[in-house]
């Protein structure tokens, strides 16, 4: 059964970051991966396993890609998921809490998540992290490289350039601080909800 591109979960125009960047972002980059994701299974299903080396094969390079792609469909959902929203945290009390419980307060998670934002090349990621129980902003600066096994993404941030350069520019802080704005808190409670299960 071949992957297909999940609508955009929102509708409405987001603050600061235009309709033309998530058109692009979601439309060309995001479904490219999805498309890409299918074209790696087809060539997977008949590449010779017998071939397979650690330095070059078809089936190394493959598999190689096959996580690139699946984590750059994964992380663009869960970064679509959380946007629309109008930043309201009142809408993630159990969430908000746990934030507060766990990073001493809201604001030193805050503190923590934008500063991961400033430098991060590709992801921020707030994950709930079964291998130790927690919530922790972890980053990745490529789609398969520093990601945790057990760790579920909760709020994810995009700060590779498409996602804001045609908007903000260089501007990293304000491109955030709209982000933030945008947070839809209440569809980060269904999911944290839905991890605590
Ligand atoms: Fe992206």
């Amino acid at each position: 059964m071949p992957y297909q591109p999940k609508p955009l979960p929102f509708s409405k125009p987001l603050t600061g970051i235009s309709d033309k960047t998530i058109q692009i972002h979601h439309d060309k980059l995001y479904t490219g991966y999805v498309n890409k994701r299918n074209e790696i299974e087809e060539k997977l299903a008949k590449t010779d396993r017998t071939a397979a080396n650690a330095t070059y094969s078809e089936y190394g390079e493959l598999k190689r890609e096959e996580s690139f792609a699946a984590n750059g469909i994964c992380l663009h959902e869960y970064y679509f998921n959380v946007l629309g929203g109008d930043g309201a945290q009142s809408k993630a009390p159990d969430l908000i809490k746990a934030i507060e419980t766990e990073f001493g307060s809201f604001d030193k998670w805050l503190e923590d998540f934008k500063a991961a934002g400033m430098v991060a090349r590709g992801w921020v990621v707030l994950a709930y992290d079964f291998n130790e129980g927690h919530l922790h902003n972890y980053l990745c600066d490529i789609h398969n490289h520093g990601g945790i096994w057990g760790a579920i993404p909760v709020i994810v941030l995009d700060m590779y350039e498409h996602a804001y350069f045609i908007d903000y520019g260089s501007d990293r802080k304000t491109y955030i601080e709209d982000y933030l704005k945008n947070l839809n808190w209440a569809a980060a409670e269904n999911l944290y909800k839905n991890i605590k299960k």
